[in-house]
């Protein structure tokens, strides 16, 4: 299985942080006398075995981003690998919370990944924009603090808001004023659930939080009249398979249910969440998929175009993604 680098890719879930390369953790870790080896083996690989110890590693690694100049690094490091791979566009979650444990402010943050981003862009022509998510195991006024800290700072970069952290803990209820906030500001909104949580999770974000996209959605499968329900009101599901083989959600990528899910009319896009932790990347989520379920050519441009029409960004940006998605086609064809 290799990555084909003549689809062009999208991808709209991935937690920069979770994105950070093991050697890029070493060396910063190094550089600030901090102790990484609870979370990192000898061989450079992440350790953990569960949902939960996977978030302690994550908190533990994010901890060794301090400055701007490291997000920058960060950013530029991962649009770099995305572009390298034949992505042309990609969203990454960014989370106040952890860039304010590490002691950095809000707007720091932002400006550092927004820096990064736009090197990666100047070399590899790759779009981005960021969506600052809440940690929901923090708790409802933790997820208001970030909605009003990104309102309070806009940031051209900054189209979206989320929900992430464990499913498991606080229900959807809890949230909905942040999300309330977030939708009135004209930021595109998206949460977690249906990952851990059954389809009563997903109804749950739908109704409270009222999203159009969903990560992961995976387990609505269990539920047809669900199903339908996402299929007739056009929700995309930010689907993220080698997480959830990894998590242990399904046993094997041929069980998953991404297919069945797209071949009943769910709007399905391909997405890496935390690469290194899963060993994974965006261009084997495509095509481990396309292996696995004998997708054509066309439909993984298919999902990529799924990807850029619920992108959070501007449509001028959308109208030459689509563009140069098209030209790729053509390009295919005519070869
Ligand atoms: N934070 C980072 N990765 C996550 C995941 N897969 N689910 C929920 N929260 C996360
Ligand atoms: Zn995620």
């Amino acid at each position: 299985m290799s990555v084909s680098t003549t689809v062009p890719k999208a991808e709209l879930h991935c937690h920069i942080e979770g994105a950070a390369p093991p050697s890029l953790v070493k060396r910063l870790a190094g550089q600030y006398g901090l102790d990484v080896s609870s979370v990192l083996d000898g061989s450079g690989k992440y350790l953990w075995t569960d949902f939960t110890t996977f978030l302690k590693a994550y908190d533990t690694a994010s901890a060794v981003f301090k400055t701007p100049a490291d997000y920058a690094l960060l950013a530029e490091t991962y649009f770099r690998m995305l572009a390298a791979e034949g992505a042309i566009y990609g969203e990454i979650f960014i989370s106040p919370d952890h860039a304010q444990a590490a002691g950095l402010s809000y707007r720091s943050y932002v400006e550092g990944l927004a820096t990064g981003m736009e090197r990666a862009k100047n070399d590899t022509a790759i779009e981005g924009r960021m969506i600052a998510i809440g940690v929901r195991h923090f708790g409802a006024s933790s997820v208001e603090r970030v909605v009003q800290e990104v309102i309070g700072n806009p940031h051209p970069m900054v189209t979206g808001f989320g929900l992430a952290g464990d499913e498991r803990s606080g229900h959807p209820a809890n949230y909905s004023k942040a999300f309330r906030m977030a939708a009135e500001a004209g930021l595109g909104t998206t949460a977690h659930a249906g990952e851990f949580g059954g389809p009563d999770s997903i109804v749950a974000a739908l109704e409270f939080l009222r999203v159009k996209r969903l990560g992961h959605g995976v387990r609505a499968i269990e539920d047809r009249d669900l199903v339908k329900r996402l299929a007739d009101e056009d929700v995309v599901l930010e689907v993220c398979p080698g997480s959830n083989i990894s998590l242990g959600v399904y046993t094997h990528l041929r069980f998953h249910p991404i297919n069945m899910l797209r071949r009943e009319g769910v709007k399905v896009t391909l997405n890496s969440d935390d690469p290194p932790f899963f060993g994974t990347t965006l261009g084997k989520e495509y095509a481990s998929v396309a292996a696995t379920f004998d997708w054509s050519h066309e439909d993984q441009m298919a999902v990529t175009r799924t990807a850029i029409e619920a992108a959070f960004c501007d449509e001028a940006t959308r109208t030459r993604l689509l563009v140069r998605l098209d030209s790729a086609n053509q390009t295919a064809e005519d070869n």
